[in-house]
């Protein structure tokens, strides 16, 4: 790869708290930046407060590493590609409308479906004044529409009858300011699939999944808590062990989400079988998180031989042919 000027968008955990929980740690952040330099590229740190649009200058980078969250509202992950955009300054990653797509999870949920991608039944509720349908069957998942980082889920997320799943409803709405997305849980074995590249020429990482291993949690769901502690209370399995049927069919549900969604360079989706063993989607993420020693993408990679700077020069990779700047 030509050295380069790389500028690193990024959002730093400032706090700890749920307010930031999507934020990068500095240790990722500097993990980053390293990979980057070891592939020979000049790095220029550009951290995504609203300032950035007066800092970023396109005559001093060439492309820009995107890994920034944004910072307020549905459209926050989005707001620094659009801002690149504006600039002309090519960046890694999917574009604005995917990253405002993708982070709005019952939209994507209706777009998936005209692909032919299951997802289950939803409905988008505001305390008192949506109803549930009566085609919804408990238990049911209720989490924020457009929260990622599994902020909002928590072992009450599962619920099994009206009660609970207003005061989920009520806890979503008053501390998210957003509408929960109540959704038919799905009880089977989860997936994770990392998915590199563009277009026609997409490369599947091995498929991930994460057993859950707490006994006596009746729905166990990998949530906040669990994502904490995973190393206790998660084994995950790279490749999983399926059926080649299977493992064929979810890789071409995560193939159809991620063109259909146009997403592009790398995206995590994460999958989970329904009572009758059939996949369904439940969310994409294309701006993946890329902690060494934490985040499944790294591992899932790891598994496939990449190091972590290995996973970092492919994103870049795949962005520079995308732009023809390879
Ligand atoms: N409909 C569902 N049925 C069963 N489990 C679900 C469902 N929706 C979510 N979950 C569980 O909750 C977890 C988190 O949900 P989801 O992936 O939507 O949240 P997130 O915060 O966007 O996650 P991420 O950390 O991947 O960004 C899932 O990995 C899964 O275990
Ligand atoms: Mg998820």
């Amino acid at each position: 790869m030509k050295p380069m000027r790389v500028g690193l968008a990024y959002n730093v955990k400032r706090k700890g708290g749920d307010e930031d929980a999507e934020y990068d740690s500095p240790e990722t952040i500097d993990a980053i930046r390293k990979a980057l330099e070891s592939l020979g590229h000049r790095v220029l740190m550009l951290e995504a407060v609203p300032d950035l649009a007066k800092t970023v200058d396109p005559g001093q980078v060439d492309i820009v590493f995107n890994m920034a969250e944004g910072t307020i509202g549905r459209n926050r992950e989005a707001h620094v590609p659009a801002l690149l955009e504006f600039l002309g300054i090519p960046f890694t990653g999917s574009d604005s409308a995917t990253m405002m797509l993708t982070l709005d999870k019952a939209l994507t949920k209706k777009i998936v479906r005209f692909a032919g991608v299951n997802t289950p039944n939803y409905k988008l509720v505001r305390n008192g004044s949506d109803k549930i349908g009566a085609g919804m069957l408990f238990p049911l998942m209720v989490k924020p529409n457009a929260e990622g980082s599994s902020k909002g889920i928590t072992d009450d997320s599962v619920v099994d009858d009206m009660a609970a799943l207003w005061r989920q409803v009520r806890s979503i709405n008053e501390q998210y300011r957003q509408p929960a997305l109540v959704e038919e849980f799905l009880p089977g074995r989860e997936f994770t699939v990392g998915i590199l590249g563009n277009g026609k020429a997409l490369k599947f990482l091995p498929t991930m999944e994460i057993e859950f291993l707490e006994k006596g949690v009746p729905h166990p769901t990998y949530n906040y808590r669990i994502k904490q502690d995973w190393k206790k209370f998660v084994r995950y399995h790279i490749p999983a062990s399926m059926e080649p049927p299977l493992a064929a069919e979810i890789q071409d549900l995560c193939g159809k989400a991620f063109r259909h969604l146009m997403c592009r360079d790398v995206a995590r989706i994460d999958m989970r079988l329904d009572a009758v063993g059939k996949p369904h989607l439940i969310e994409v993420n294309p701006l993946p998180g890329l902690s060494p020693g934490y985040s499944d993408l790294v591992f899932i990679a790891e598994a496939a031989g990449m190091t972590h700077t290995g996973l970092v020069g492919a994103i870049l990779e795949n962005a520079l042919r995308r732009y023809g700047m390879a």
